[in-house]
């Protein structure tokens, strides 16, 4: 069984995924570092050197790749992954993959988002909290339809971990 978890950057995928890993006794799988280890640089190296359109296709390959694994993973994508081409496809039509979206609220986003912006190509360069906030709103508008397509969608607003755990 695979447990996908999507989300915007930044909504606790990869925190949210390692927890809900141990307590399983499943691997845990960070896409965004499996791309990192298998491309040999970070992801803003990734975007800076390669570009974005090389980023997106390589995401799309490993995806394809962890998702047809028999193990028991849970697996924490990019917030874009599920956006492009036929991923979200991929996702909700396999049997063996169940999704979650962690939905986490703008305002929380943006709050969480400000501090960590550097190592993140698409928002890095945004210099005040307000043009994130302005950024997330109309991203998170044209993510959402492929972000409800999960099976589950957790509202994870003012919820502590183990609260989204228990979910
Ligand atoms: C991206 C999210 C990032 C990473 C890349 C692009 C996006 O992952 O894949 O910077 O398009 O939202 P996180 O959601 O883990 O930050």
């Amino acid at each position: 069984m695979i447990i996908v978890l999507i989300g915007y950057m930044g909504s606790g995928k990869s925190t949210i995924g390692k927890e809900l890993a141990t307590a399983l006794e499943y691997s845990f799988l960070d896409l965004d570092d499996y791309i990192s280890d298998k491309e040999k640089g970070s992801i803003s190296e990734i975007f800076k050197t390669k570009g974005e359109i090389y980023f997106r296709r390589k995401e799309t390959e490993y995806l394809n790749d962890v998702i047809n694994s028999s193990e028991n993973i849970v697996l924490a994508l990019g917030g874009g992954t599920p956006c492009y081409g036929k991923n979200m496809d991929l996702i909700i039509n396999n049997a063996n993959v169940t999704s979650f979206y962690l939905k986490l609220s703008i305002p929380l986003l943006s709050k969480r988002l400000f501090t960590e912006r550097e190592k993140r190509p698409l928002i890095s360069h945004l210099n005040s909290e307000t043009e994130l906030l302005e950024f997330i709103g109309k991203h998170l508008f044209e993510r959402n339809q492929y972000y409800s397509k999960s099976q589950f969608t957790l509202n994870t607003d003012h919820k502590t971990k183990q609260e989204i755990l228990e979910d």
